[in-house]
C-alpha cells in the first residue's frame, strides 16, 4: 500500500514530453578574484530564452560563457541580477535545469546503465523497474542500448557523450544547458551528434543553452546565436539563424550564416581563437 500523500508515478508518466521553461536572465554581473586582481567575468547581462528554444553562445576564451551557465544551472550565484526560469528566481540546482560538460564527467565504477540510472536517483517517486525502464528509453534514445553493461574506459568519447547526454536526459529537465560538448570529438563523431541532438531537441522539446568555439556548429544547432566579448563579458551581437531543419553542418546556407558570425567575432579581435576551427 502507498502511504498517503505520497505520489508514485510510472516509467510512463516520467517519459511524457514536459513543458520546456523559459528563462529570464536579467542584468547578470559576476566577478572573481583573480591573481592579479578582479575579474569581471560577466558584466549585467540580460537575455531572453524562449521555451524549447536553441541558443548558443559563442566567445573568447575567458568572456564568461561556463559562469552564465554555471549560473543559470544554479551551481553559482550571481553577484547581483536574476535568473528566472518560468518567472521564478533560479536559487539553487535542481533537476529542471542539468548541465553537460565538455568533459564527461561519469561515473568510471558504474557501468553505462549505472551512469544513467544515476541522475534518476533524483527521482523519489520512482521504482526501481521504472527507473530501469526509462534508462533503458534514453540509451536507445541515443543510440548506445547495445553497450549498456560496457565499462565507461571502454567507449570512445564520442560514446561517453552520448553517456552524458542520457544521463542528462533521463531525470526529464525543462532545460538543458551544454557547455562545449563536442569540443573534444573528431569531425566526422561531431557531424553524427549534430544530427541527433537536433533529432533529440524536437522529440524531447528542450530549452537548450549550448555553449561552442565553433561557429559552424553554432550555426548548424541554435536558433539564435549571442556573441559575447571579454573582459568584462557582455552579449554582443545576437544573430538569427532561420535555416530549416534538420540542418546540415555542410550546406552552403549554414556557411553563409557562419561567415557573417566569424566576421562580427574577428571585428571583436577574437577571430584568430575561433574562425580556424
Ligand atoms: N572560480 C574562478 N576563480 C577565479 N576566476 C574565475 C573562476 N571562474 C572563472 N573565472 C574567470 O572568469 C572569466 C570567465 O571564465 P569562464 O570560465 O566563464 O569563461 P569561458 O567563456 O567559459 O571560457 P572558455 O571558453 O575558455 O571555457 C575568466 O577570466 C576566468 O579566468
Ligand atoms: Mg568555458
Amino acid at each position: 500500500m502507498h502511504r498517503a500523500g505520497r505520489h508514485h508515478s510510472s516509467a510512463t508518466e516520467e517519459l511524457q514530453v514536459i513543458a520546456p521553461s523559459k528563462l529570464a536572465i536579467e542584468n547578470v554581473s559576476k566577478s572573481f578574484r583573480g591573481a592579479s586582481g578582479p575579474v569581471l567575468a560577466l558584466d549585467r547581462v540580460s537575455l531572453n530564452v524562449a521555451e524549447a528554444e536553441f541558443v548558443c553562445l559563442v566567445g573568447a576564451s575567458g568572456c564568461g560563457k561556463t559562469t552564465l551557465l554555471n549560473i543559470i544551472a544554479g551551481l553559482e550565484k550571481p553577484d547581483s541580477g536574476t535568473v528566472l526560469a518560468d518567472g521564478k528566481p533560479v536559487r539553487g540546482p535542481g533537476r529542471e535545469r542539468l548541465v553537460m560538460f565538455q568533459e564527461p564527467a561519469l561515473f568510471p565504477w558504474l557501468d553505462v546503465f549505472g551512469n544513467v540510472l544515476f541522475g534518476l536517483k533524483l527521482k523519489p517517486n520512482l521504482t526501481n523497474k521504472d527507473r530501469c525502464d526509462v534508462a533503458k528509453y534514453y540509451l536507445e534514445l541515443v543510440g548506445l542500448s547495445r553497450f549498456e553493461h560496457a565499462n565507461i574506459h571502454e567507449l570512445s568519447g564520442g560514446m561517453k557523450q552520448r553517456v552524458s547526454l542520457a544521463r542528462a536526459l533521463a531525470p526529464n529537465p525543462r532545460v538543458l544547458l551544454m557547455d562545449e560538448p563536442f569540443a573534444a570529438l573528431d569531425a566526422l563523431t561531431r557531424e553524427q551528434l549534430y544530427g541527433d541532438i537536433q533529432e533529440i531537441w524536437k522529440a524531447r522539446r528542450k530549452t537548450i543553452v549550448f555553449v561552442t568555439h565553433n561557429v559552424r556548429e553554432a550555426a548548424c544547432l541554435g536558433d539564435r546565436v549571442l556573441l559575447f566579448s571579454p573582459h568584462p563579458g557582455r552579449v554582443q551581437e545576437k544573430f538569427t539563424v532561420d535555416l530549416p531543419r534538420p540542418r546540415d553542418i555542410n550546406s552552403v546556407d549554414l556557411a553563409a550564416h557562419a561567415t557573417r558570425i566569424t566576421k562580427a567575432l574577428k571585428s571583436l579581435g577574437q577571430g584568430e581563437a575561433i574562425a580556424a576551427k
